[in-house]
């Protein structure tokens, strides 16, 4: 079995091929092709990769190139991890967008959008050589945006990719190390999308605890999210455990007010924890998995992408939260919208389990943040600028059609991006 991965240049390769050689009894890949553009990254993390493997297992041949048509040849899972723009465009973004008083997160904030429509190009050309060149595997997708990603992928690219993303697994590891209980004892009835989760519901080992999560638990925060508290009484008043970029959301001016105070900005922070990383893998005398890789955002990034190849792979029917067509799970969205939700997953993929209507309290939100998503999609696919414009004016952290113009704009300009 092949595994290709897409950005395997990626500082986090690692802990992706440490996972694989963990549940290697599971998953029976014996090749692992690392495919990336940047040859002199692409030579360092490879060659970690390779003394590391080594070690853990042998038997899993690991070799790297820049060449698309040997990585993808044959292959049975894709995985996609790539920046396109590098660090650098994820800190111009933020810059300009900080500078216009809108948040610039490179996900939820309108530095998204940007990640998405230099992305969605990029990967849907890759999906075309799949066609060729693997035309059965399946495509794991990290690359973020995820959701937006995976949306333009599923419908304009590639019908096998599930999209995921560590978020809702450190909510549910969060939750088991408060029970003392195994994850796989907690259930999340988690609905929205990515980055954008409200777990409604909670059961540990079959019986509810949503209250008790409710009442000891502060929300799940990533790393690169600035900490910082809701009133107790909003939280209670919804009544939903929260994936942590929601705070971009409730608490907007007081998130703009604390990333407007950060001296550095999250991509100057990762290109610092990247540079001490590369240092670590150039040194030819190491050879094991290092612990600054624990200051990147993806934690157990490795355990979800490996445990869903498993469950496709053995046909587990396994729930896992992901990222995949609604097809009416949610009633308050489009089928073709991308949700992240439990769904089961077996050989065939991902069916999302049923969901019914969302809450009044946070439908608004849920439905907005989709109509900016899927006019972004729109947008890149079709290189439309009226699309594009109208995708910004409806992301809710925008709030000004001028604002708008003046945003894309910086974004065409800066990125390339080819639109009419
Ligand atoms: C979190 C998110 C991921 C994101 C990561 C960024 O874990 O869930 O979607 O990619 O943070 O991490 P970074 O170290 O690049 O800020």
């Amino acid at each position: 079995m092949k595994l290709c991965v897409i950005g395997g240049g990626s500082t986090y390769t690692p802990e992706l091929l440490s996972g694989l050689a963990g549940k290697k009894a599971e998953i029976p890949v014996n090749e692992v092709v690392l495919l990336d553009i940047d040859e002199e990254r692409l030579n360092v993390v490879g060659e970690f990769v390779i003394r590391m493997m080594k070690k853990l297992a042998p038997e899993i041949k690991v070799s790297y190139t820049l060449d698309r048509e040997e990585a993808l040849s044959g292959a049975d899972f894709v995985v996609t991890q790539i920046r396109v723009g590098h660090q650098i465009a994820r800190h111009d973004d933020t810059v300009f967008c900080l500078q216009n008083g809108v948040i610039g997160q490179e996900t939820t904030g309108a530095a998204g959008f940007a990640k998405a429509m230099r992305t969605i190009p990029v990967l849907l050309d890759y999906a075309k050589d799949m066609e060729r060149l693997c035309p059965d595997a399946w495509l794991i997708n990290f690359t973020n945006p995820s959701g937006i990603v995976t949306e333009a992928l599923i419908r304009f690219g590639w019908k096998k990719t599930i999209g995921l993303c560590n978020a809702p697994i450190g909510m549910q590891k969060s939750v088991a190390h408060q029970f003392g209980v195994d994850e796989k004892d907690v259930e999340l009835d988690y609905v929205g999308l990515n980055h954008l989760g409200w777990v409604r519901n909670i059961s540990v080992k079959g019986e509810d605890r949503t209250k008790e999560v409710l009442e000891k638990l502060a929300p799940y925060n990533a790393t690169n999210i600035p900490e910082l508290d809701y009133d107790p009484t909003f939280y209670h008043a919804l009544g939903c455990y929260l994936n942590g970029y929601l705070k971009y959301y409730y608490l907007e001016e007081e998130m703009l007010e604390s990333l407007k105070k950060q001296t550095k900005t999250r991509a100057q922070v990762v290109m610092e924890v990247e540079e001490e990383l590369l240092a670590y893998y150039r040194d030819e005398n190491n050879d094991e998995k290092p612990e600054s890789l624990s200051k990147r955002g993806g934690a157990y990034y490795s355990h979800i992408a490996l445990s869903l190849i498993s469950a496709i792979y053995n046909d587990k029917n396994e729930v896992h939260i992901v990222n995949t067509l609604n097809n009416g799970a949610i009633k308050d969205l489009s089928d073709d919208a991308s949700v992240e939700i439990p769904s089961v997953i077996n050989k065939t993929g991902a069916h999302p389990l049923t969901a019914g209507h969302v809450d009044l309290s946070f439908r608004g939100l849920l439905q907005q943040v989709k109509a900016y998503e899927q006019l972004t999609v729109e947008a890149a696919v079709n290189g439309s600028y009226d699309r594009a414009l109208l995708a910004l004016c409806n992301h809710p952290l925008v709030h000004s059609a001028k604002k708008a113009k003046v945003l894309l704009d910086f974004f065409i300009e800066r990125h390339g991006l080819q639109l009419k």
